[in-house]
């Protein structure tokens, strides 16, 4: 994966997946050229809900060959960082409200070496990154507060996208935007205009008999916004 801003990525979040077929849907994902797919781990304690570990990123890493974030909404994220990396993902975000030393979990999950985010939560200032912006690769804007699929997305979400992109202009870093949350047709090119770079889509794409066309449809609608911006 190319970390620099660029053509924008449609992530589909593996939460949503209907697990009795979930080899075959991540296949299918892949024939449709979908080349990220976001994992969300749920402690029931950060957020008032359990997912999965990394014992299911473990599995999706059988049956998928491209790039994958795995989505910590967790306390204690340092815990399961040898867990994750055994599992095979490539980057780890952690969130910001989560962690008491941020700055250590960072360079603990870039010392593994893998990429390291950090996620916010919609009423999370973008401000509050200022000291750990130049040392992450991905800033994952919360457009839903965490814990469940298929909400809807949170309007004010646009302002701080707009923010991200004027801070990683302004002071030349290439992190990507991550939108996370709420994330489908009617919003996709408004987020990519802001300057998104990966869309986190979870219900508007498993909640398709077909999700490797929906979430293709996706991608043009982001790639169609992308190419209008220049
Ligand atoms: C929310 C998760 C999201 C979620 C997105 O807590 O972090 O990744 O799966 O799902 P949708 O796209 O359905 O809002
Ligand atoms: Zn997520």
């Amino acid at each position: 994966m190319n970390f620099k801003p660029g053509k924008p990525v449609v992530a589909p979040s593996i939460l949503s997946a209907d697990y009795t077929r979930f080899g075959e849907q991540l296949d299918d994902l892949h024939a449709h050229g979908v080349e990220w797919i976001h994992c969300d781990i749920m402690d029931g304690h950060f957020v008032p809900n359990i997912s999965f570990g990394p014992m299911i990123v473990a599995a999706a890493r059988k049956a998928w060959k491209g790039y994958m974030d795995a989505h910590l909404m967790t306390f204690h994220p340092d815990d399961y960082l040898k867990a994750l990396v055994d599992a095979g993902t490539n980057m780890v975000t952690v969130h910001q409200e989560a962690v008491p030393h941020l700055h250590r979990s960072i360079m603990t999950i870039r010392d593994a070496g893998l990429h390291a985010g950090v996620a916010i939560n919609p009423a999370t200032p973008v401000h509050t990154l200022e000291l750990i912006i130049t040392e992450i690769h991905l800033v994952t804007v919360m457009s839903v507060n965490p814990g469940f699929g298929g909400q809807s997305f949170i309007e004010s979400t646009y302002a701080k996208v707009r923010q991200l992109d004027r801070i990683r202009k302004d002071l030349g870093l290439s992190f990507l935007i991550e939108i996370d949350g709420g994330v489908g047709a009617g919003n996709i090119q408004q987020l990519v205009r802001a300057g998104a770079d990966v869309l986190v889509a979870g219900n508007s794409v498993f909640d398709s008999k077909e999700p490797g066309t929906q979430a293709q449809r996706l991608q043009k609608l982001a790639d169609t916004a992308h190419n209008h911006l220049t």
